[in-house]
């Protein structure tokens, strides 16, 4: 850009019809310039690893000038990005959102904050504020909206790329006791929720690709998120972006999120959950009110990265774990006692096992239009001891805000891509069927893309 506006710059003598044609220069140069200079990715990647003590799914960005790592939880319902500012936030590109600029109107934001010390990131006077949550101990506290450089890895879906830059991303700071109850090492949550400043909207906006995500978790080792279409290759060479069965999301319209933030529209996920089968047989006497949405916000199903297991209200957990343990009987199963936080527990001595895991009765998520989400025994099943395994589902009690939350454990080893545009989920079923995982990325870059770093403007500038 220096160098254009030098180029262009006029002696001072020149026509007013030459200043005219200069200023259309400089509104159409910027994509012009992109367009021709800048690699523009088709898709990113980011890794994900499930941290062992608190089962939570941590991903890895790079942000600040100087780029430094920084490990975030990943947040699939989450409002957007959010990090500690307080404790070691140094970046000479930060900067803070003046009020009623396009950054707080784009990121919802409104008033006009004050800081009444000396300023730092997170603490500057004349900027909007919006409500960064914990949502694993559901904390919510206000903090600054700013922007930063942020720099993550392209790919053509089977290896990693280029790495990539949005110079002017859009998060929150919050204060470091947020943090509480997030995995050592972490500063901070990414939020992949439906809102204009999540991660997939930013980044669709910034590289003009579809809004389009993937999520692929794994159980131990490293999986992956994808922001744009596909490819999602997995070795050996399966591209899971292939086999994929489709279901209507659902706005919820009202926050689920702590009481801070109620009165907008849910940033998550929701799936329209019609029916449960186990083994074929359909779960008798579930209430279907529970499964649907009501005014207020209550019931239906969500996804949801911060919850360790499927969660299920009271009595649709009794139907469904009383029919779980007959279904298991009738395969000569035997039932031992519970082990926390998990109520069903089996002897894995009368368990075989298959390639989709142990061989249980098959749990079948029945949705709209008759598709099913059929959940099998690698995701069903938690080995607690060596000849002890769980129903991984946990009791939410009595009217819970959210019937049924499709939990992490649920979701490993199963592909899932959110269309934004199209308000659609498409899951891919257990990548073990396929003979892969999601652990199966192939992380190595390819060496001629490997050494090259470009950088991108965002549209949010
Ligand atoms: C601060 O950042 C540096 C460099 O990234 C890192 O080595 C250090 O552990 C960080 N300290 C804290 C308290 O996060
Ligand atoms: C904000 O303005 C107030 C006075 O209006 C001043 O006392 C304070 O130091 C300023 N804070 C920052 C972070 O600039
Ligand atoms: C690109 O990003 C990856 C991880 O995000 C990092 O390990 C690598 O050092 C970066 N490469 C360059 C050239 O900046
Ligand atoms: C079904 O659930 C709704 C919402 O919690 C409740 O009002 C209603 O009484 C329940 N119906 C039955 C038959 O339990
Ligand atoms: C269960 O055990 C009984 C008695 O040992 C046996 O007759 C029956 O075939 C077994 N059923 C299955 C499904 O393995
Ligand atoms: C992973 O990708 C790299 C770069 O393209 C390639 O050299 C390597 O063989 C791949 N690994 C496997 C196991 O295919």
């Amino acid at each position: 850009m220096n160098l254009l506006h030098s180029f262009l710059l006029p002696p001072l003598h020149m026509a007013t019809s030459f200043q005219f044609l200069l200023l259309l220069l400089l509104f159409i140069a910027p994509s012009s310039l992109l367009a021709q200079s800048s690699f523009r990715p088709k898709a990113l990647v980011v890794p994900v690893t499930k941290e062992a003590s608190t089962l939570q799914y941590v991903t890895q960005i790079h942000q600040r000038t100087p780029l430094v790592p920084v490990n975030l939880v990943l947040d699939l319902g989450g409002q957007f990005l959010w990090v500690d500012c307080d404790q070691n936030y140094t970046s000479s590109t930060y900067r803070p959102a003046r009020c009623n600029s396009a950054q707080c109107s784009l990121a919802d934001a409104s008033g006009c904050g004050e800081c009444f010390s000396p300023p730092r990131p997170g603490c500057n006077n004349n900027t909007c504020g919006v409500l960064p949550d914990n949502t694993v101990t559901r904390t919510a506290t206000s903090g600054e909206v700013a922007q930063d450089v942020v720099s993550v890895q392209s790919t053509n879906g089977f290896n990693p790329g280029r790495n990539v830059t949005v110079s002017r991303f859009i998060f929150s700071c919050a204060p470091t006791f947020l943090l509480n109850g997030l995995a050592k090492g972490v500063s901070g949550m990414a939020g992949l929720g439906r809102t204009k400043i999540a991660f997939p909207s930013q980044f669709a906006s910034a590289f003009s690709f579809n809004r389009k995500f993937a999520i692929c978790l794994a159980s131990s080792s490293k999986g992956v998120v994808f922001f744009g279409d596909g490819p999602y290759v997995f070795l050996p060479n399966v591209d899971a972006s292939q086999s994929l069965t489709y279901t209507p999301l659902i706005l919820n319209p009202v926050s689920t999120a702590s009481a801070s933030t109620q009165g907008q529209a849910s940033s998550e996920y929701f799936i329209g959950v019609k029916s449960i089968k186990i083994d074929q047989k359909v779960v008798p006497n579930i209430n279907t009110t529970l499964l649907s949405i009501n005014k207020e916000g209550f019931g239906g199903t969500k996804i949801s990265t911060v919850n360790p297991y499927t969660v299920l209200e009271a009595s649709i957990f009794k139907g469904v774990t009383e029919a779980f343990v007959s279904a298991s009987a009738a395969r000569n199963i035997t039932r031992v006692g519970g082990v926390a936080p998990f109520e069903v527990c089996f002897s894995a001595k009368n368990v075989g096992s298959t390639r989709l895991g142990a061989a249980v009765p098959t749990i079948e998520l029945v949705l709209q239009n008759s598709v099913s989400w059929f959940i099998f025994g690698a995701n069903s099943m938690v080995q607690v001891k060596d000849d002890v395994l769980c129903l991984g589902v946990v009791n939410g009690g009595d009217n819970p805000r959210t019937s049924i939350v499709i939990g992490g454990y649920q979701l490993e080893n199963n592909l899932l891509q959110f269309d934004l545009a199209s308000s659609r989920l498409g899951f891919s079923s257990l990548l073990f069927g396929r003979m892969t995982t999601c652990a199966n990325f192939n992380f190595t870059s390819a060496p001629s893309t490997a050494l090259r770093h470009h950088d991108q403007g965002s549209d949010f500038e």
